[in-house]
């Protein structure tokens, strides 16, 4: 029977050991997770050995002989093996329930000094915004510096995930909920939506990048001075940048420019197909067909666009299903990033 379980525990090792299960690790709370992932994978390994080696001794043993139609010998428990069969499991399976809600405690715990990132969740994209009102669709995180998510979403549940992070947790409408990551590796990373939410649900991962603090610090002030520059002037300012860039129209482009980030920031391209955008989704229509699907709506183009973005709706392009967009857009874009957006999906832009 030992030789059995020998057996049994080296076979369900190996499994155990030669497969990569987990990724590897780039946060502390994915270290404190393997942790209790190994605490439990050895535990079950010994009770799996015992149990094959009992299963397969008793099975051989004890198998039934030729012309045998005797019944077994009554047997009435045994104290001894029952006490022992309840304690052991019970010391087992409270140890995993401690560790677990020890590890679960220290990887809620941000520590004295946080980075503070909220995160919004929408069908079907992902928003980031840092201390100062700095808004991006790339999650960028500093090394060894615990980073405190608090999370909201505009409509239905989604889930926050960064396998190598091991941290999962639900973004769910009304509330906010918080997660907490510390980076131990700088590199790139995928964030990716857990949570079945509707037909994009794939397509809804968002970029992720620890850097050094250092180049953590450079980067968001970046940030903050870009964001500054555009909250200011607006339009204008946005106009001005994407002018001196591409040497294009004045007004039309300005608008453009903000729409173009626009439909980046608000998620369009999770769904879209938009050449001028370099995406290729195609959970929604073909935003390159705008013209003739206006036409067929026999509405102009510009108001055509407008109306598919405030109350989808209203057309449906043929081949697509209603209830898919959401209907939020008219209250969470601002009047400037719509007339943007119409401007940048009609094509009035400079490039
Ligand atoms: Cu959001 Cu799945």
């Amino acid at each position: 029977m030992v030789a059995i379980a020998v057996v049994a525990a080296v076979i369900a090792s190996l499994v155990a050991v030669l497969i990569r299960w987990l990724p590897e690790s780039a946060s502390e709370e994915m270290d404190r997770i393997t942790f209790v992932f190994w605490f439990a994978t050895i535990i079950s390994i010994g009770i799996f050995a015992l149990v094959a080696a009992v299963i397969i001794e008793a099975v051989w043993a004890f198998r039934v002989q030729p012309d045998d139609d005797t019944d077994g010998p009554p047997i009435h428990g045994n104290t001894k093996l029952e006490i022992a069969w309840t304690i052991v499991p019970a010391i087992l399976v409270i140890s995993i329930g401690v560790v677990s809600a020890i590890v679960l405690s220290k990887n809620a715990n941000a520590g004295s000094d946080p980075l503070e990132v909220k995160v919004f969740a929408q069908q079907f994209a992902w928003k980031f915004e840092y201390p100062g009102k700095v808004q991006t669709e790339e999650l960028v995180m500093p090394l060894h510096r615990s980073v405190k998510f608090e999370m909201q979403s505009a409509d239905v549940i989604h889930s926050l995930w960064i396998p190598q992070m091991g941290q999962k947790q639900d973004v769910v409408p009304g509330i906010t909920t918080k997660i907490v990551i510390t980076p131990t590796r700088t590199g790139n990373f995928t964030l990716i939506c857990t949570e079945l939410c509707g037909l994009g649900h794939a397509t809804m991962r968002a970029p992720v990048r620890v850097l050094d603090q250092a180049a953590f610090k450079r980067w968001l002030d970046d940030q903050r001075a870009a964001g500054a520059g555009a909250a200011t002037g607006g339009g204008a300012a946005a106009g001005g940048s994407s002018g001196g860039q591409s040497g294009g129209g004045a007004a039309a482009a300005g608008d453009a420019a903000l729409g173009k980030t626009t439909f980046a920031s608000a998620g369009c391209g999770g769904c879209h197909t938009f050449k001028p955008a370099g995406t290729d989704a195609q959970v929604g229509p073909d935003l390159d067909n705008l013209v003739a699907d206006a036409k067929k709506a026999g509405e102009p183009e510009d108001q055509y666009i407008e109306q598919s973005i405030v109350d989808p709706e209203a057309v449906i392009v043929s081949g697509y299903q209603p209830g898919v967009m959401p209907t939020t857009f008219g209250k969470t874009l601002s009047p400037a990033e719509l007339s943007g957006l119409v401007a940048f999906l009609s094509g009035k832009e400079a490039n």
